[in-house]
């Protein structure tokens, strides 16, 4: 039965794609290639949880200049497919570089928006995308298009939640709220993805967060900084003056020198659902509570391209 048929009929207007707001400046690209390595365990674990196969179909919906790529590439085999879809050409000619080696990987521009031109899928995912822009819940729908009945689909995404600075600072408190309130998405998006992901008709809903302590010598560790310094104009729009920008800025940059002084990273949420069989299970479960993924420990490496 095609996809379309057991899917809550929710229309996806044709927009064009949102801006993204990070860019795509060489900064950003080899940004969110260290980020890629940091994330690695959790999105190894995550392919394990779900059980990608050999010869599975599958998306990374806004991939960057990796995403999970390399990862799904190195499970599905060449007997499998992996699509990689970015708005953004200089992530993709990024991807295309590093993943020149999988012959059964394939990178095209789209939206995400309006990804479901590719259907029949087995699984789709998507990571740090829905946090950076509005409507979330359309790209969720589009991404459940895509896939096959009883295939998955997956996000993994942050929660400004935990992220402070220990000792405490009220410099990042305030710099980190008001780049909340500039941001063009919600940095709390990680703990809605369960009910969008109900709302959208998937089943079997399950859910999991994590967070790392971090230390002056991890990449994440001058996030804060960084993203104070691309959102400057946004910053400026809340009403945070240049003057004042500068000032927590400096306040931040004096307390994280401090000897000792660890930044509480993001929660980083994965939840994820099956696409029903029929509308009648999707109607049946869209009440139930997501499932709390037991705690273990991560998986160790088995699937390492590099
Ligand atoms: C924070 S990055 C995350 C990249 C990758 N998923 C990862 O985890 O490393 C967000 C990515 O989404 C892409 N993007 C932003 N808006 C998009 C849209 N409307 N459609 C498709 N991709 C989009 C950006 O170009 C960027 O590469």
């Amino acid at each position: 039965m095609p996809t379309e048929d057991v899917l809550p009929a929710t229309p996806v207007p044709s927009q064009r794609p949102a801006p993204y707001p990070l860019g795509s400046a060489d900064d950003e690209v080899s940004r969110l290639l260290e980020q890629c390595a940091y994330y690695r365990p959790q999105a190894r674990s995550l392919i394990d949880r779900l059980g990608v196969q050999p010869g599975w179909r599958t998306a990374d919906v806004g991939c960057g200049p990796l995403g999970i790529l390399d990862l799904l590439a190195a499970r599905t085999g060449p007997t499998g497919q992996v699509l990689g879809l970015d708005a953004q050409p200089r992530m993709l000619e990024t991807a295309r570089q590093l993943l020149k080696d999988h012959e059964h990987v394939r990178l095209e521009q789209a939206d995400a928006y309006s990804c479901h031109d590719h259907t029949g899928l087995d699984f789709a995912h998507s990571r740090l995308l829905l946090a950076n822009l509005p409507r979330p819940e359309q790209i969720i729908t589009s991404m459940v298009r895509m896939v096959r009945p009883g295939g998955y689909v997956a996000f993994q995404e942050i929660d400004w939640q935990s992220w402070s600075c220990v000792p405490y600072s009220a410099a990042w408190e305030e710099l980190r709220g008001r780049l909340a309130e500039a941001w063009s998405g919600d940095v709390h998006i990680g703990q809605r993805l369960p009910r969008l992901l109900g709302s959208a008709g998937l089943t079997d809903i399950t859910v999991d967060a994590s967070t790392r302590i971090l230390e002056p010598d991890d990449a994440q560790f001058g996030l804060l900084l960084y993203f104070a310094k691309i959102q400057r104009q946004r910053l400026l729009d809340t009403g945070l003056s240049h003057a004042e920008q500068d000032r927590l800025v400096q306040a931040i940059r004096r307390h994280l020198a401090q000897p000792g002084c660890l930044v509480v990273d993001s929660l980083l949420f994965q939840a994820w659902g099956k696409v029903p069989d029929s509308p009648e299970t999707a109607a049946k479960q869209h009440s139930a509570p997501a499932k709390r993924v037991a705690d273990r420990p991560l998986s160790e490496p088995d699937c390492d391209p590099r």
